[in-house]
């Protein structure tokens, strides 16, 4: 088992969770933060820190292409553990699910692109809703 961020997290990137994982294994996309699944304790306590609700223990039904997005990226992301200031925009993107919309997923697609080729490639098809 390991918590996973899901798409609330998506350019929403508030940090609260980072600062309290005993672990240090949040890492840092341009949009959204992954947890290292391998690295992961699941003790649970970032869960709560979210205050939009990004944060959700794996074994909740249909995380799976969460799970795969976390653990991919989170081999190739930089490893955070300080809250930064979150994106200037953070609070429009809050309680918006639709990770198909052409704005919300199109950006995390030119994401995908740019940081991982084929293997961005190959998990933005696995997270297509
Ligand atoms: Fe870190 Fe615990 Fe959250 Fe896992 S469940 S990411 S170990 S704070
Ligand atoms: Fe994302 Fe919530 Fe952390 S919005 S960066 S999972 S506090």
């Amino acid at each position: 088992m390991t918590y996973v961020v899901n798409e609330s997290c998506i350019k929403c990137k508030l940090m609260d969770c980072v600062e309290v994982c005993p672990v240090d294994c949040f890492y840092e996309g341009e949009n959204v933060l992954v947890i290292h699944p391998d690295e992961c304790i699941d003790c649970g306590v970032c869960e709560p820190e979210c205050p939009v609700d990004a944060i959700k223990p794996d074994t909740e039904p249909g995380l799976e292409k969460w799970l795969l997005l976390n653990a991919e990226y989170a081999k190739i992301w930089p490893n955070i553990t300080v809250k930064k200031a979150p994106p200037p925009d953070s609070k429009e993107w809050e309680g918006k699910p639709d990770c198909m919309s052409s704005e919300h997923f199109g950006q995390l697609a030119w994401q995908f692109k740019r940081v991982s080729g084929s293997s961005g490639l190959k998990v933005q098809a696995a997270i297509a809703c």
